[in-house]
């Protein structure tokens, strides 16, 4: 009669034994799996865990706070966090090409990461947070060879740590359920998935300041309506775009040449396959309005109405 307090009974034991009076580092990413990682260990061995948090500018409005708040605040853990938010704008200057785009944001991450735990003396072991569909997929992962996928918390390369994989035999419904068991907040363990690029390939092309709050903000609506009409666990993913076109609107007496915002919103069961949501149509005129008025230089709201394949869930 197996039961998740059980597994995390064990775990904690096999965790101590490893680890015995030694320092773990962890890289925190605000996901599901490295949080309930970082909270299971810090049950096991408190503050012989260091936590490195890397706000890459890149995370959702409010996000960043509330792993913060979460993690640090209610949980004790011991959490540097790096506000590198400069450096990745820097980086990505004048980029606009998405693969690249990927590749310096995944680039930049593991340098980041690196540096601070440079900083840290005595580390013997990285945890992280991979589940058994990470280790049965590993090598053969399809989605890699349409693009480059990185998970923020990948292993440093040049960095030579014992491994500590606390989920490895877990699917991430059991990893949700872990979490649940171990009190952590409902937002943190329900969290629909987010890419390790995060905004940076939701701003379609070139990555401003001015575009990036554009989608932080217009998101930041959309995930509140999505709640409001209580669609959260029916709709597997939902986010907006900035495509980065322009068109003509008016507003009052005046033409506008403005921003236009686009709606994604999918449902699927692994991501391998997606079909766009039925999102009602009350649901979809409340978010648009309230997109075109609170959202400064958006114009216009548009719905995508294609299913995986031929699109992808991500514009880029
Ligand atoms: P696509 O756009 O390929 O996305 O249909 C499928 C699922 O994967 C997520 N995604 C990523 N997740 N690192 C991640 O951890 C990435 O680089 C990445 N790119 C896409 C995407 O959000 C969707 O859930």
């Amino acid at each position: 009669n197996w039961t998740m307090s059980d597994f995390i009974d064990q775990q904690i034991d096999q965790i101590r034994a490893t680890v015995g009076n030694r320092k773990v580092l962890l890289g925190l990413s605000g996901g599901v799996d490295s949080s309930v990682v970082g909270v299971l260990l810090h049950k096991a061995i408190g503050n012989q865990l260091t936590s490195i948090f890397v706000d890459h500018g890149l995370l959702r409005k409010g996000e960043a706070e509330q792993v913060m708040d979460s993690l640090e605040g209610k949980f004790g853990l011991n959490i540097i966090k790096v506000n590198a938010q400069e450096r990745f704008m820097n980086k990505l200057k004048g980029i606009s090409d998405p693969e690249q785009k990927r590749k310096i944001i995944g680039n930049e991450f593991i340098q980041v990461f690196n540096d601070e735990a440079q900083k840290l003396d005595g580390i013997d072991f990285l945890a992280q947070g991979t589940l058994y569909t990470d280790v049965i997929e590993s090598g053969t992962n399809t989605a890699q060879t349409i693009k480059s996928h990185h998970n923020v918390g990948g292993l440093p390369e040049d960095m030579h740590f014992q491994l500590i994989e606390p989920l490895r035999t877990l699917f991430k419904d059991e990893v949700r359920e872990l979490g649940e068991q171990l009190d952590m907040p409902h937002e943190l363990v329900w969290r629909q998935p987010f890419p390790g690029p995060g905004l940076g390939i939701r701003v379609l092309g070139e990555i401003t300041a001015d575009k990036l709050q554009i989608v932080r903000d217009s998101d930041y609506i959309l995930r509140e309506e999505i709640k409001n009409a209580g669609l959260e666990k029916e709709v597997w993913q939902y986010f907006t775009v900035l495509p980065g076109m322009r068109s003509v609107g008016v507003m009052g007496d005046g033409r506008t040449y403005d921003y236009t915002v686009g709606i994604r919103a999918v449902t699927s069961i692994d991501g391998m396959t997606a079909d766009f949501a039925q999102i009602p149509w009350e649901v979809l005129s409340k978010i648009s309005t309230r997109i075109t008025n609170e959202v400064d230089h958006v114009n216009r709201v548009v719905y995508d109405i294609t299913s995986k394949p031929p699109a992808t869930i991500e514009w880029e």
